[in-house]
């Protein structure tokens, strides 16, 4: 596919070494642009793309990222804030370091991200409109399920987070958020035969999402497609949100 939706623009992905962020990088390097990877593993090499190994917790990172943004290209076109971890425990029993770590690299990251590199964005084609944002955020930011305390706080915030950035960076930059639903990839890892068939049941597509369709839908958003949105949720489920599973 090479539709050139995000020719000549500069990206960057973070846990971009796999699942959704890897399809993300593949389907942004296909559509012209170059792009920065970010993981914490080593992300995989590709023509247009320029891997780097970092911690979207740290500062240091980030800055690490404007660095290279600057020196290699002038500017950043768009961010996609997508790293995650998971620790599955109730409130009373997930361990305070747990909590922090998932505040901090599901949520905080994108906060650090935007302070190191909010100047660099949207300076490339002032004249189109926009610098793009997309955060990834889950169903979990709308519906409870045991277990997810960490994570589910983490991704409601990015919610209100996207709204609110939108708000603070527009017109320069556009801000929007996704919230995939049940996607077939390592996060799936360790996660029971019963739990995945309840989840797919659970959709109106009836089966997992690819993190390809994810990818799509976070292109269309992160270029001139998507001009006239900004500060919005779009919702990548299969109609997960959509089904009531009960009288
Ligand atoms: N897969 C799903 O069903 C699903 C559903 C809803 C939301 N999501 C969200 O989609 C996003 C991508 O998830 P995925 O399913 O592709 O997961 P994944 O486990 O395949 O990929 C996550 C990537 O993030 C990287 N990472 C973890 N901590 C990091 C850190 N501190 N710094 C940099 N990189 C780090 C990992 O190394 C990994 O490459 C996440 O935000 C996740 O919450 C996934």
């Amino acid at each position: 596919m090479n539709r050139d939706m995000l020719a000549g623009r500069v990206a960057v992905v973070t846990g971009a070494a796999s699942g959704i962020g890897a399809a993300t990088v593949e389907r942004f390097a296909a559509e012209g642009a170059q792009v920065i990877a970010v993981d914490v593993a080593a992300p995989a090499r590709a023509p247009g793309v320029h891997p780097l190994v970092g911690d979207v917790s740290s500062a240091q990172t980030w800055q690490e990222v404007a660095d290279l943004a600057r020196a290699e290209f002038g500017r950043l076109d768009v961010l996609f804030s997508n790293a995650s971890v998971t620790v599955r425990a109730p409130a009373h029993e997930l361990a305070e370091a747990d909590w922090n770590r998932q505040i901090a690299v599901n949520l905080t990251a994108t906060y650090l991200a935007m302070r190191s590199c909010v100047g660099l964005l949207g300076a490339g084609f002032p004249e189109r409109g926009a610098g793009s944002v997309v955060l990834c955020s889950s169903v979990h930011a709308i519906a409870g399920l045991p277990g997810h305390p960490g994570y589910a706080a983490a991704k409601g915030g990015l919610v209100s987070l996207g709204r609110q950035l939108a708000v603070e960076y527009g017109p320069a930059v556009r801000v929007n958020t996704v919230l995939p639903g049940p996607i077939l990839t390592a996060a799936w890892d360790g996660i029971g035969e019963e739990d995945r068939q309840r989840s797919v049941a659970g959709t109106a597509a009836r089966r997992f999402g690819r993190p390809e369709e994810v990818a799509a839908a976070v292109t269309f958003l992160a270029s001139e497609e998507g001009s006239y949105v900004t500060g919005a949720c779009l919702l990548v489920d299969g109609g997960w949100s959509a089904v009531k599973d009960s009288a």
